[in-house]
């Protein structure tokens, strides 16, 4: 007797994606769900739309695409992660920026979802490694300025970037972690991340809200920003960095905060801070802050 083919051909996989059914299956294969002449946003239909509105992404990347050459960095995104950003908020062949591109992870992702962007960063090494990784990945490498965004952004077109997606320094972490190290003296593999050193938390605030401010003619009207950032635990107390940060950019004309996605990385190592005297928290979590230019 011939066996019947279960499969549901319109499943959508964790990945928010339809999964294509098997060519083997001879059943006649339902249409994959239109997209809604109505969406402007983006390319998701219904159900996908539905899966990315969630407000956890409880997800361990690959450490794929050069991740030991980009590892030199220290605060890299995973380009994967970012495709899943953009994908949200933009269309094919929309375009991307990235005023804090580091080696690259948004500029990746938006060539792995085909999608176009520009980059700014301060360290030249960075920017050397991205190209390197497109050159090896046989990835599309997008321009990346080399400088500091506050003098650069101004010659970005007005109104001409979809989205915008990046990762601030997370202020002192670089520092930091270069003193808890046992090996204090060893240079930290986060390097340096901010133009300035030992910056007190007020004047990390308002660089940040600087860059953001600077970015914003370049972002079209009703679209979305996505800021990376993590809180930390610092002379036995918690800082609040995704809260503070998101006051401040709210603070700028037309900004308007509309989520905070929690990107769970479940690949961090746990460390026994504080056993057995104090209770200290292990950040396994990060901040995904979005915004809505509406003017
Ligand atoms: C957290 S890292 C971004 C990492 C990036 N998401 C990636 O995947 O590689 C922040 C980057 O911003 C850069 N940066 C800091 N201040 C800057 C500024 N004023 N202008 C341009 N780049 C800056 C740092 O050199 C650093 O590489």
């Amino acid at each position: 007797m011939e066996k019947k083919d279960n499969s549901n051909t319109q499943a959508v996989n964790l990945f928010g994606e339809i999964k294509k059914s098997s060519a083997k299956s001879k059943r006649p294969t339902k249409k994959e769900p239109r997209l809604d002449p109505r969406n402007k946003l983006n390319d998701l239909n219904g159900a996908e739309w539905q899966y990315w509105t969630k407000t956890v992404l409880n997800k361990q990347y690959p450490s794929n695409l050069q991740h030991k050459l980009r590892s030199q960095h220290g605060g890299q995104k995973p380009p994967m992660l970012c495709a899943d950003l953009i994908k949200i908020f933009t269309k094919k062949n929309h375009k991307i920026l990235d005023p804090l591109a580091g080696v690259g992870g948004s500029l990746l992702g938006a060539a792995l979802c085909g999608r176009k962007a520009i980059g700014i960063e301060l360290n030249k090494k960075w920017k050397d490694i991205y190209s390197e990784v497109c050159r090896l990945e046989g990835l599309e490498e997008f321009p990346i300025i080399i400088g500091d965004a506050n003098d650069n952004l101004k010659d970005i077109k007005a109104e001409s970037i979809d989205f915008i997606i990046t990762d601030v320094p997370y202020w002192i972490m670089d520092q930091l972690k270069k003193t808890r190290s046992a090996a204090a003296s060893r240079e930290s593999k986060l390097s340096k991340f901010n133009a300035k050193d030992l910056q007190t938390k007020e004047e990390w605030l308002s660089e940040m809200k600087a860059i953001f401010e600077n970015s914003k003619h370049t972002l079209k009207n009703n679209g979305y920003m996505a800021v990376f950032i993590g809180d930390m635990y610092r002379g036995k107390e918690f800082h609040f960095l995704s809260a503070e940060l998101s006051r401040v950019i709210s603070e700028i004309e037309n900004f308007t905060l509309k989520s905070d996605i929690i990107w769970h990385d479940d690949s961090k190592m746990l460390h026994i801070y504080g056993y057995p005297f104090a209770y200290i928290p292990s950040m396994i979590h990060q901040h995904i802050l979005i915004f809505r230019k509406e003017i």
